[in-house]
């Protein structure tokens, strides 16, 4: 970042610094009542909104039902797809998640080589995804191809993501979304069969891992994931959102450093073969 960086943009970046490392409130060092200082005016009785409704329990067959529902729905299709072009398909006619229906022009699955070592799983498609249909092919992912690149992965990786329809104004999507997108993934892992996972930026080390731990913490570090019926398990690695990377080009060292740990671990021969 420049020393002439408006104030704004520097403030966008050090906040999106502080959200990727898993910081979602600040609080002060010292207590402060803000009745006491005088801060806050109690708003006068003509002046008080009515008071919200009482919350009301969720109803039987409410979102929670929804959720559930779409997701044995998404594993019955999944476990039906005999192959990639099937599941693509497959995951393009279902309707279970809700970000089909708000504003996504089309699913975006994945692009690489079928049988990768490597699979790469981001956090969902962006703007330029949305238009092209293909994940990674935005800014960002021009930077992981090039990043890949020097790596030597770029014919060993199959890249995909936790919801395959782009979040309205790009916001991260919620666990209900990635939850209803799950079975695909875990059958596009399962026919690709990669030796290894690389999670790309919190959104998808959370969802993957269920893990709370900032990325910041869990990069560059091996963990065992495995699918929710438990019938598959594989080594995965997080490491840095290479959109974070553009705007923190200071973090790119440790991306790399991911990069090679688990690159030497990929070329490492498999034990029996
Ligand atoms: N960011 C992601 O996480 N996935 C994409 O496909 C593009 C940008």
């Amino acid at each position: 970042m420049s020393p002439a960086a408006p104030f704004d943009r520097v403030a966008e970046s050090l906040l999106a610094f502080w959200a990727e490392a898993g910081i979602d409130s600040m609080l002060l060092d010292e207590p402060l009542d803000r009745i006491e200082a005088g801060k806050f005016v109690a708003p006068k009785p003509a002046d008080r909104k009515p008071a919200p409704p009482p919350p009301q329990a969720a109803p039987r067959g409410g979102p929670a039902a929804d959720v559930a529902s779409a997701v044995l729905e998404a594993r019955r299709l999944a476990a039906q797809a005999p192959d990639l072009e099937a599941l693509k398909a497959a995951i393009a006619g279902f309707d279970g998640c809700p970000l089909k229906f708000e504003g996504a022009r089309q699913a975006v699955f994945a692009r690489g080589a079928p049988d990768a070592p490597l699979l790469v799983i981001g956090e969902g498609p962006g703007a330029e995804e949305d238009a092209r249909g293909e994940p990674f092919v935005g800014r960002a992912g021009r930077l992981l191809d090039r990043m890949l690149a020097a790596a030597g992965l770029s014919d060993r990786v199959f890249i995909t993501n936790t919801v395959f329809w782009r979040p309205p104004g790009n916001r991260t999507p919620t666990p209900q979304e990635q939850a209803t997108c799950l079975p695909f993934l875990e059958r596009a892992i399962e026919l690709v069969s990669p030796r290894m996972l690389l999670l790309v930026g919190a959104p998808s080390t959370k969802s993957m891992l269920k893990r709370s731990e900032g990325i910041l913490s869990l990069r560059g570090r091996w963990f065992e994931w495995r699918s929710e019926a438990g019938n598959l398990e594989l080594p995965a690695m997080p490491t840095l959102h290479p959109a974070f990377l553009l705007r923190q080009p200071g973090a790119k060292k440790k991306a790399w450093s991911d990069l090679l740990t688990l690159t030497e671990r990929l070329d490492r021969p498999e034990r029996g073969a």
